[in-house]
């Protein structure tokens, strides 16, 4: 998809009928690679892919995925934080490309059974993913729906 029409038909989907592939899986992690972090300090960051069904099911606000995508930090701040969020949004249009369902997920963080993050990094921001049947169309986004202040 145009990049442009990919920005405006991205949605939360929150519907899974079934687990990625293994490429689809490259693809999105490509994605999350290609992503812009503070500094350039791309070890400061990590990502556990969790497809393990004991785990996802310990965890809350998941949507059921089967596939959560952490993304997770040493000592997080504001701009781990952002990067963070950077990674996954890429992640998620990739994802959505792809045809496939995805969604930015803040809820489940606390719900991660110790032992499956790596040691001495902490959860910041995390995707939920899978197949979906629902369908991306191009949405009308009203320009206003952040207020905008323009100075000039
Ligand atoms: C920082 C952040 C945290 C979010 N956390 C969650 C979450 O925990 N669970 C969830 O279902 N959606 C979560 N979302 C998705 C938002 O609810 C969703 O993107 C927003 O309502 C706009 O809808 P849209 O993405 O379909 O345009 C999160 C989004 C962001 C940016």
């Amino acid at each position: 998809m145009e990049a442009y029409d990919l920005i405006k038909s991205r949605k939360a989907i929150r519907q899974y009928s079934g687990q990625i592939t293994d490429e689809q899986l490259n693809e999105i992690l490509t994605a999350a690679n290609a992503g812009p972090v503070g500094m350039g300090e791309y070890k400061n960051y990590r990502l556990t892919v969790i497809q393990k069904a004991d785990v996802l099911n310990k965890m809350s606000g998941i949507y059921d995925a089967p596939t959560v995508i952490v993304v997770s930090a040493k000592n997080p701040e504001a701009m781990e934080d952002v990067s963070a969020g950077a990674i996954v949004h890429n992640m998620e249009l990739a994802a959505e490309n792809l045809g496939l369902g995805a969604n930015y997920n803040m809820s489940s963080l606390g719900s991660i059974p110790s032992g499956v993050l790596p040691s001495g990094f902490k959860a910041v921001f995390a995707l939920t993913l899978g197949q979906t049947n629902e369908k991306l169309v191009t949405r009308s986004i009203p320009l206003d729906r952040i207020e905008t202040n323009i100075v000039k």
